[in-house]
Order: C-alpha cells, then structure tokens, then sequence
C-alpha cells in the first residue's frame, strides 16, 4: 500500500510517497520510495531522531504505571545488508554510517531468515536512512561492488526491538500521557538521580524512577525531591524512589574531590560552571572569603591553587564534609581557614578582622552564593570600619553576590536588589552583572560583582548614604518588578538539567 506522507524538510512542506506492508504484525519500514538523490545526508542527529519515530515502543505501554518490559517488545522489518564472505573490517569503516543504532543492539548479526536457510552474515541497517539500494552513496555503492556486494544483498529482515533497546526518553514518551508535560530532566549528583516530578507525574514515579536506575549509567539511587528547599541550609527533603539508601557521595568537580551526605548538606552540580568561572579568576596569594561556603566548591580549589581562603557555612554538616574535603584534598591549613556561623557574624568579626591585613597587598575578592537572601547580607558591609580604622583603599576587594531575579528586565531587578541592600547607588562600583543560570521561565539566577571601597566600608560617608537612601528607596520601588520572597528559595523549578547532558 502507497500512501502520501507529509513532511517538512528544509522549512519545505513535502509530500514522501511511503509503501507500508503489514507482514507477520510487523510494522515494515522499508521500502520509502523517495526517490531522493543518492547524496541525500541528514546529520546522525537527525537520523537518531527519525529512527526513533519509526521505532516505538507499543501504544498499548501508554499509562503503565509499573514497570513490565515484556509489554516493549516490538517486532519491526529493517533493512539487511548480506555481507557474505567479505571482512567486517572492511565493510564497517564506511558502512556504519548506514547502520541500525539502538542500545544494546549489534548491527552485525547472523541471521537465519528462511526455515531451512544457511545463515546470513550481514549488518542492520537503519530503516531511517536506507530504503533502497541507492539510498547508500555512489562512493559507498562503488566500494561495496568492489567486495561484490551488490543490490542482490540488500533485503529485509524482522527482528524484535525490547526494553533494552529503547531510551529512556523512548519509554517515558510511549508511557506517559501524551496530552501534559512528559519528563525530561533530573540532576545527577554522584550515583543518585536527583527528580523533581511534577504532580501529574506522581502515579508514575516509580515507573520513571525504574526506567532511570535501568537506562542512566552510574545510577544506584533515584530520588524524588518532596518539599520546597526553604530551610536555612538549602537541602532538600527527599523520598527514595528506588534504588539503594545510601546518600553519601563522592564526586569530583574542577579537579577536586568532594564527599558529603547529600540529604543534609546543598549541592548543585548545574553550578560546576559558575565554581569554576570564579576560581578562574584568582592568582595564587589572593585572598578568598566564601561567605556560604557549603561544603566548599568554590573555597576547595581556591585553597589547592595557594590563594588564602576564608570559608564559612552556617549548617554543621556543611562544615563537617568542607573540613573534611579539605584533608581528602591536602590542602595545607595556611591556606584555607573555615568557620561554622551566620554570614553576618562571620563578615562583621572574621571578614573585618582579616580584610585589613590583606587589603591592598592582595587581590580580595568575597562570594556570596546564597541566592535567596545574599543581598541582605550586604548591608553588614556598610561601616563595617571606622574612618581611622583603614587606610586608602586602592585594590578594593571585589563582592560576587548571587539572587534571582524574577522579572523580564533581570540585570535591573538584580541590581536594584543590591542598591537597596547596600543602600544607596553603587552604579560606579559595578564590575559586571552576569546571568549564571536559568532557573525558570523568567527567574535568573544572577550574579552581581562589584567593589567594595571606601564609600561602603567606612562610616564617614554614612551620611552621604542616608540622603540618597530617600531618593532610592523612591526609584527603586518603582523600577523594581519583583523582588525574593520566600518562594524564590524554592529550587523546586530549578531542576531542569541541560538535557544534552543526560540522554533520557
Ligand atoms: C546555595 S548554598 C551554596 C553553597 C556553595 N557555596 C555552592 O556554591 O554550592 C548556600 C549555603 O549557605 C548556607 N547558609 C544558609 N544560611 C546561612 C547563613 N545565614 N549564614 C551562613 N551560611 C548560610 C547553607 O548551609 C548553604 O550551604
């Protein structure tokens, strides 16, 4: 049977001539009589793509909620490419381009097609691609005549694709309701998949976290994240979903090791990049004060290139595996000093107290990575020293403070956010104001870097400050969109994992 389909090619509306047969139940998937030009070539992304919308799992799997792959097994014709007495090795190099590619499934088979048949040598070809004999290129054509394989040797050839060779993706699309938001990401932090399901994906969770723990490498443990991160120390509540309990990782991320008890410490690994761009930017012998350190991924590697590090974290835990890192990654104790209190503590005592033996002989830069509340720490900066206390400051310290910004104007609303806290405009202090991640539809994670001088740490020029705080606080009401609240802390829509990473 011909039938007309339709498709888009190019930004071309197409019309493809296909011939389906029903043969055996089987659906075949063979014999498209494009009759398109031999030179046709699509990109091997785009030939996984059409494979797997002619290769599917059966419709009768959609709304499973347990898992049973039996009810994956799907028989399909695909074309098959007799290579009799030739060396694989010589027909692979050019020819693997043209071959079925499914997890677990070997192209090169020997088949016994007929009863009573000899054995076939040959490979699986991806229906997608090849058709006909002259869907393989005029060079590919030419060298497969020369080992005298010739058009006789391309037939078909019914096999049955199961559980195993589907995608994770694959199976969430045949199972899940088609009509709302299917699945698609996750975080990985060491061996547990870290989810965030959306309510109309709980009857299926743990089909999903199955299909997981099969299909992703490295996985022991999927969990489900049960509650919004808006406790003091950012980590979650979650429930096992399958898998082993153990939540205790080890990982390595910008050349240091890290080992901590996930459900009791924050971690991110959507934040690698954003570690590694601030360690980029310092020298040995600069100084380093990580006001929420965690369990150190910006204050390990800064310690380990020699820069002198001031780290603190409020949670216990935190500061258990930060000191605990700190030793699995020897670095020697000159070089990095932690402290277990309130940021704001921490700043006004330890931060005031050895800022001023650094300042100036030392590039100093502070981070502040607590996204939610950062900027409220700001304000304990703000005559943090008495006009006699300090000298002319002439390599001010530089601040990395993080929010989010929810609005569509995020550079403004993040630099509002620090105007007010610090309370007044520092317009003329700002180095850079940088979008880290997307959290959301319009919420950004930003960072805001600027410097710390005299005007900020010294009380001098509070006065100055408390005549333009009424002119702000005026300005800022009015430019401002949106401003953190208490859900903003919520990562719960954080968790949308660059999918490229992860080949669900
Ligand atoms: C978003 S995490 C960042 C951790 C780490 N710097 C990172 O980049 O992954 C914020 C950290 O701030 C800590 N924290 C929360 N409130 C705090 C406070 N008032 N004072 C100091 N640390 C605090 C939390 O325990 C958590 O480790």
């Amino acid at each position: 049977m011909y039938i007309a389909r339709a498709c888009f090619h190019n930004g071309i509306l197409q019309y493809r001539l296909l011939c389906f047969q029903q043969l055996n139940n089987n659906l075949i998937l063979w014999n498209n009589r494009s009759g398109r030009s031999n030179n046709y070539c699509k990109s091997a992304a785009q030939n996984m793509s059409t494979l797997r919308n002619l290769i599917k799992p059966p419709e009768a799997v959609r709304g499973m909620t347990v898992l049973d792959k039996s009810k994956f097994d799907t028989p399909v014709t695909v074309p098959f490419l007799n290579i009799k007495d030739v060396k694989i090795s010589d027909v692979i190099p050019f020819m693997k381009k043209y071959c079925l590619k499914m997890q677990h499934i070997k192209p090169l088979q020997s088949l016994v097609k007929e009863p009573h048949d000899n054995k076939h040598t040959g490979l699986l070809l991806n229906p997608g691609i090849i058709n006909i004999w002259t869907d393989i290129d005029n060079c590919d054509r030419d060298a497969l005549q020369k080992l005298s394989i010739t058009e006789a040797d391309l037939s078909t050839t019914n096999i049955t694709i199961k559980y195993e060779n589907f995608l994770a993706n694959d199976v969430f699309k045949a199972v899940l309701p088609s009509e709302n938001e299917g699945f698609s990401s996750f975080s990985q932090v060491g061996h547990i998949l870290h989810l965030n399901l959306r309510e109309h994906l709980f009857p299926y969770k743990n089909l999903i976290a199955n299909v997981l723990l099969d299909k992703i490498p490295n996985t022991r443990t999927v969990i489900n994240k049960i509650d919004i991160i808006d406790n003091t120390y950012r980590n979650f509540k979650n429930e096992v979903l399958c898998g082993d309990h153990n939540m205790m990782v080890k990982i390595k991320e910008n050349r240091c090791e890290f080992e901590f008890d996930f459900s009791k410490i924050y971690w991110n690994p959507r934040l690698s990049t954003e570690h590694e761009r601030i360690v980029k930017l310092l020298n040995p012998n600069d100084v380093l004060f990580d006001v929420f350190a965690g369990v150190g991924p910006f204050s390990i590697p800064a310690a380990k290139k020699k820069c002198v590090v001031f780290a603190n974290d409020l949670n216990p835990d935190s500061y258990k595996w930060l000191n605990h890192n700190s030793k699995a990654n020897k670095i020697d104790p000159q070089y990095l000093k932690t402290f277990n209190k309130d940021g704001r503590d921490f700043i006004i005592s330890d931060l005031k107290l050895n800022l001023i033996n650094y300042i100036n002989k030392h590039n100093v830069n502070i981070v502040m990575n607590l996204p939610a509340l950062a900027v409220e720490f700001l304000s304990a900066f703000c005559d943090l020293y008495d006009a006699d206390e300090i000298s002319e400051i002439v390599n001010p310290p530089i601040v990395h403070v993080y929010c989010f910004a929810k609005g569509e104007n995020y550079e403004q609303i993040a630099k509002d956010l620090v105007f007010k806290n610090i309370g007044f405009d520092i317009n003329d202090k700002i180095i850079n104001i940088f979008k880290v991640r997307t959290v959301s539809s319009f919420k950004e994670m930003m960072r805001v870097s600027f410097k710390l001088d005299r005007d900020i740490l010294v009380s001098s020029i509070s006065n100055k400050r408390k005549q333009d705080e009424s002119i702000l606080d005026d300005e800022i009401s009015s430019k401002r969109c949106c401003h953190i609240n208490k859900e903003d802390g919520n990562e719960a829509s954080m968790i949308s994992v660059p999918e490229e990473n992860y080949n669900v």
